[in-house]
């Protein structure tokens, strides 16, 4: 894989791996293309190399933009997705437009440019909530909200391209993701940055036992591409960080990182439909030669601490269209 392109490379995940690749494949050039939406950031990608990194904003929803930027590459991994849950409640036609529309319109033009690696990257909420166990690669999608059910839309569309026309289709499905550069609406980043400020943070009353399992950012991104480069066309393989924490034990633990006490802590009325327990079996990609190698301790600390050095980052983020977004989430809640 000498030509990568890389969608939605200037959101958190698709940031960290395009880092992935830079640093683990001299021979690799990276096209990134991205929307840059509210959740897209040039800031995210400002380090890497102009010589083998090169920057397209561009729409995967545009059937047209995007063949054009594929043409040439041997592979895409495809990160571009309306991503927020609480968002997807508020209104969904733009995550059927990216996560459906926009997959089949890659589908398509890696059908018609030859594309030989075709990964798509999709999550563990497509299996739904699991009270007790874990969900296996041979379990049927059961998505509970907009967002979810807009991936495993994306999926299925893609899966058929795959038994139909042979499009050497990979999916992975991560688990919750956390680290530095993610969109501060996400509750690790969200909550700190409350933290920092010296605010309360929101809570769901009623889900403080739910339970998310973490998985670091640059583990996610080597389960990615472990499954781009030994996995098999027609797969699709669980990454999990295998760190499941109920919502209030997250919580206490960023109190802690932050010297805060429980006073910080506002409990605010549940998401609609919040899912309990999410818990994917991640055996198939380790038989690939795939690990994690973070703790949990020590991820979670390392993201408060960038946090803490980085609120130069955050803060315009903060300021910015995100104010409003919070405002009509939480206000009166
Ligand atoms: P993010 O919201 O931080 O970034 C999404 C990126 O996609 C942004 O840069 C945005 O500008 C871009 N984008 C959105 N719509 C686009 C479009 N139509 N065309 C081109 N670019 C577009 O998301 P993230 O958290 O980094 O998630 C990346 C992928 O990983 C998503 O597919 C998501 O479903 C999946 N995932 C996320 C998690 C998690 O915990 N964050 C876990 C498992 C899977
Ligand atoms: O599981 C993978 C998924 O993880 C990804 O596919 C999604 O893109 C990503 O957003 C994430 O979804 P969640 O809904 O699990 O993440 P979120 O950070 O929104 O919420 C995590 C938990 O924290 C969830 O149980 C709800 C709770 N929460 C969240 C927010 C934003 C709160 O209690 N208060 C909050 O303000």
């Amino acid at each position: 894989m000498k030509k990568m392109i890389v969608t939605g490379g200037a959101g958190f995940i698709g940031s960290a791996f395009v880092r992935y690749q830079l640093e683990s494949y001299p021979e690799v050039h990276i096209v990134n293309f991205d929307k840059l939406t509210y959740a897209g950031n040039l800031e995210n990608i400002k380090d890497c190399d102009p010589e083998r990194h090169t920057f397209i904003q561009g729409d995967i929803a545009d059937r047209k933009a995007i063949q054009a930027a594929m043409e040439g590459c041997d592979a895409i991994v495809n990160f571009a997705a309306d991503t927020h849950v609480d968002r997807s409640i508020m209104g969904a036609t733009d995550f059927i437009e990216t996560n459906c529309t926009g997959v089949y319109n890659i589908c398509e033009a890696a059908r018609e440019l030859g594309t030989s690696h075709v990964l798509l990257v999709s999550t563990d909420e497509v299996y739904g909530s699991i009270r007790e166990g874990s969900f296996t690669e041979k379990d049927a999608p059961g998505p509970r909200n907009p967002y979810s059910a807009s991936k495993a839309g994306g999926e299925l569309i893609a899966l058929a391209h795959f038994e139909t026309f042979g499009t050497p289709i990979i999916i992975t499905r991560g688990s919750n993701t956390y680290g530095p550069y993610q969109y501060p609406e996400k509750v690790m980043p969200l909550f700190i940055t409350n933290l920092l400020d010296g605010e309360q943070v929101p809570l769901y009353q009623g889900g403080e036992h739910n339970v998310r399992d973490w998985l670091w950012v640059y583990d996610h991104a080597s389960g990615i591409d472990t499954a781009l480069r030994q996995g098999e066309p027609g797969q699709i393989y669980n990454v999990a960080g295998g760190h499941e924490r109920e919502n209030i034990v997250l919580t206490r633990k960023l109190l802690e990182l932050c010297g805060k006490d429980e006073s910080s802590i506002r409990l605010v009325k549940d998401r609609p439909g919040h899912d309990f327990r999410y818990s994917i079996d991640a055996s198939k990609l380790k038989a690939l030669g795939w690990m994690p190698t973070m703790d949990w301790e020590t991820g979670v600390a390392k993201t408060a601490t960038w946090y803490r050095e980085n609120e130069a980052w955050w803060r315009p983020i903060k300021s910015g269209e995100f104010k409003e977004y919070y405002r009509k989430q939480y206000e009166n809640r």
